[in-house]
């Protein structure tokens, strides 16, 4: 069952919180300067599929591919200053593709974890997740579970997987949690606000998205941090992601920092 915070058995839930809280999620947002660095950044990386057809490759080739673009970009966002990275590796509804995609896609994330453990602990980077974690296979599971603990401490940027992830999910996962605490008699139903809510989510530790960014031409969020992505900027580009190198996070990045973030205010 899709949980609000990631019950996982025999780990303690701080290791999957990013170490700095932001219960005030939306109202310590309003007064900020806009910061000309994005803090979060999530990626739709969309496109393995099609890059793979386009070479006459199969799918599995385009994931393979997708996979050493995570590295380069991981370690891009790092170099430049990126607190948190999201990236969407799994959704919710992925699991409708075949057995065998999946079975691929989850050997890959595991081979992921155990290659590049040595560039996350080395880079200062604290690994973490979002989504239904328990519904992975054992092998990736574990895999994930011993990086998020051995980089717990890890300060220089989180890098957050999206993994069997879906926004509405995690929304009606934290409306559910919160329902239990009102029927308790816990919490006064008055009380929940946006903030409330936020600190609600499984989500919550990371963050308000301030930059969304997505590959192959779609102009779609597809379920991933639909609340958090409230008041972020979109960039969308054309080319898959196999294909996204630093110098397009820096095309992103460039055009962020142009961009005037009102917040429903009139801005400066
Ligand atoms: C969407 O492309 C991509 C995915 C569903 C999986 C993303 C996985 C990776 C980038 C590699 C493994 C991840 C990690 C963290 C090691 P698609 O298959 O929907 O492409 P298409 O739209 O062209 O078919």
């Amino acid at each position: 069952m899709y949980v609000s915070r990631p019950i996982v058995k025999g780990y303690p839930l701080y290791l999957f919180h990013a170490p700095a809280r932001y219960d005030n999620f939306f109202s310590s947002m309003v007064d900020k300067t806009p910061l000309s660095l994005p803090r979060h950044i999530g990626i739709i990386m969309d496109g393995n599929g099609r890059w793979a057809a386009s070479r006459n490759l199969p799918r599995v080739a385009g994931h393979k591919e997708g996979a050493v673009a995570v590295n380069r970009i991981v370690t891009a966002c790092r170099e430049r200053g990126i607190k948190v990275l999201t990236l969407y590796a799994f959704s919710l509804q992925n699991w409708v593709r075949p057995a065998p995609e999946i079975k691929a896609l989850m050997s890959l994330l595991g081979h992921y974890l155990k290659s590049e453990r040595r560039t996350i602990l080395d880079n200062d980077i604290r690994l973490t997740a979002i989504g239904d974690l328990d519904s992975l296979p054992d092998s990736p599971r574990k895999a994930l579970f011993d990086l998020i603990v051995e980089s717990k401490d890890n300060t220089g940027m989180t890098l957050c997987l999206a993994l069997s992830y879906g926004g509405r999910e995690e929304i009606v996962s934290a409306a559910r949690a919160l329902a239990v605490r009102v029927s308790s008699g816990e919490l006064d139903p008055a009380a929940i606000d946006v903030d409330v809510f936020s600190s609600s989510l499984q989500s919550s530790n990371l963050g308000p998205l301030d930059l969304l960014i997505r590959t192959s031409g779609e102009f779609r969020i597809s379920n991933f941090l639909i609340w958090s992505s409230a008041y972020c900027e979109l960039y969308f580009f054309d080319k898959m992601w196999p294909d996204f190198q630093p110098s397009d996070l820096d095309d992103a990045l460039s055009s962020f920092s142009s961009r005037n973030r009102r917040f429903g205010g009139i801005g400066k």
